[in-house]
């Protein structure tokens, strides 16, 4: 028994291995595909031992879930659109704090139906699981709701919210030390439940439409812990293990987030910014009035024609409209006239980490032409024609130039696209992005605006390029 039990834990040090060599591999979009294989053959694996090694009553039960599983991760994959990522990622990351919640609960179940007394360790490792787990499911649920429509995205504000949340904390932590002192009762775990599940709501709550992908990942990161958790609770190392891995990737991610949008995580949780603009800066009339420039995919073509280079800038604007194949096109036009072109990619373009080069990616565009921002920002000086096209915030010089503490992007680095010869704005109007501030960019003396959708837009100055 011995012997099987070390070689089931060698085959999970196996998989452990391809997680993490797959996780280095989804560092990088041209071995991205291969990193998502090793880590996926890692969990094939994984569940294989798991099914033998594991006192399993039937498997009746487990294949209705695979296949049921199964179905519905293929409809989904098919019938999600990339710009309803953020909240299908949001559902996945409550599934598994649920399930976390529901597998450390039920292993304390059946343990007391046993009649046998749970040691303090296998208690506290269920609490974490079922604290966190809850805190993860209600928080996904709710914040899949405020990114599907189903409640206003707006930050909802409550007076004495901090005081509530931190009351909750201390009752949480109190219900979970009564659980360990009193295994038995099982109306304490409910009761555990129950309060992690409105503390995960409360916490959510509170979070702007715009901050959502930042809680979303910091909610991934939980899913982990509790995953982590529950291999405590079951003494299962593989669990232990991808769940630190989940928690820690998630965290990096939230981190890496907050940086790009020059936030810390404590005003994303607790700042109720999100998508209200709160500036004292300039209205919209005196930024824009008499100063913007209005053009044509004709006249734009022209301007193509005898540029040298060219940076396009993708966002959300682009994900919205589907713009992706229509860009490339256009691309392919260029380049065709010898134009070097290139992609200049922010870090928190879009609405999800990594938007803009996955819809790139699904044009076929070469991932060597994404360029990010700290390698693309020098180019621009050097840069003819830059085609911003449905971006907006990532590219306003007011996060460069306002001391406004309430301005939501207020020394949130940029692309520096005013350094080029002429920009090309795409977009249908001239509405703010995210932020809800408005944008000098399109006042500047060197800009041109092309008011359409970025789709229409795209293919007509292909049109008009193979007219010329
Ligand atoms: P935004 O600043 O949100 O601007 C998008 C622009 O796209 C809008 O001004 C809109 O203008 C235009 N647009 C919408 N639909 C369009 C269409 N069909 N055709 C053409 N244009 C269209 O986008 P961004 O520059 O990508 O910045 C992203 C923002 O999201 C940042 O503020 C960032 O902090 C925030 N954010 C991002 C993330 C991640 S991880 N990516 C996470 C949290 C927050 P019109 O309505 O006039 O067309």
């Amino acid at each position: 028994m011995d012997n099987f039990i070390n070689i089931v834990n060698l085959i999970y040090l196996a998989s452990a291995i391809l997680f993490i060599v797959g996780l280095k591999n989804l560092s990088s979009p041209s071995t991205a595909v291969r990193g998502n294989l090793l880590a996926a053959t890692g969990m094939l694996i994984a569940i294989i031992v798991t099914l033998l090694n594991q006192k399993i009553i039937t498997y009746e039960i487990i294949i209705i879930g695979i296949i049921l599983g199964a179905l519905i991760g293929t409809i989904t994959a098919v019938k999600v659109p990339m710009t309803a990522m953020p909240q299908f990622v949001a559902s996945l990351n409550g599934f598994g704090g649920g399930a976390s919640t529901l597998v450390a609960s039920s292993a304390l179940i059946s343990i007391i139906n046993q009649n046998q007394d749970p040691t303090y360790y296998f208690s506290i490792s269920t609490i974490f699981s079922v604290i966190i787990g809850s805190v993860t499911f209600f928080g996904s649920i709710l914040a899949f709701g405020k990114l599907q429509g189903l409640i206003s995205e707006k930050p909802i504000l409550f007076f004495g919210r901090h005081v509530i949340i931190i009351l909750l904390i201390i009752i949480t932590i109190t219900l979970g030390i009564l659980v360990i002192l009193n295994p038995s009762n099982l109306i304490f775990l409910c009761i555990l439940i129950a309060s992690a599940g409105i503390l995960g709501l409360l916490l959510v709550i509170p979070i702007g439409g715009a901050d959502m992908p930042v809680v979303i990942s910091l909610l991934n990161s939980y899913s982990g812990l509790a995953a982590a958790a529950t291999g405590f609770v079951l003494e299962n190392n593989l669990l232990i293990i991808s769940g630190s891995l989940v928690g820690a990737a998630g965290l990096i991610l939230t981190n890496l987030m907050c940086k790009a949008m020059n936030r810390s995580l404590k005003n994303v949780l607790f700042g109720g910014l999100g998508a209200v603009a709160t500036t004292q800066d300039d209205s919209a009339e005196d930024v824009y009035e008499g100063k913007v420039k209005s053009s044509s995919s004709e006249e734009i073509a022209l301007l193509l024609d005898s540029a040298n280079r060219v940076i396009i800038v993708p966002g959300y604007g682009m994900a919205v409209a589907q713009a992706q194949h229509a860009i490339r096109e256009l691309s392919n036009i260029l380049e065709s006239k010898n134009i070097n072109v290139d992609y200049a990619i922010h870090p928190v373009a879009g609405r999800m980490p990594g938007h803009m080069n996955v819809l790139l990616a699904d044009a076929d565009i070469p991932y060597e032409k994404l360029k990010e921002m700290d390698e693309i920002n020098p180019q621009f000086k050097e840069t003819d024609v830059v085609i911003i096209i449905g971006a907006n915030d990532v590219v306003n010089p007011v996060a460069n130039e306002s001391n406004d503490p309430s301005n939501p992007i207020a020394g949130m680095p940029i692309l520096e696209v005013t350094e080029a010869q002429v920009i090309v704005v795409i977009k249908r109007s001239l509405s703010p992005g995210f932020a809800g501030i408005p944008n000098p960019l399109f006042a500047a003396d060197n800009t041109l605006m092309l008011f359409a959708d970025a789709k229409q837009a795209a293919l007509d100055l292909t049109t008009s390029m193979k007219n010329l």
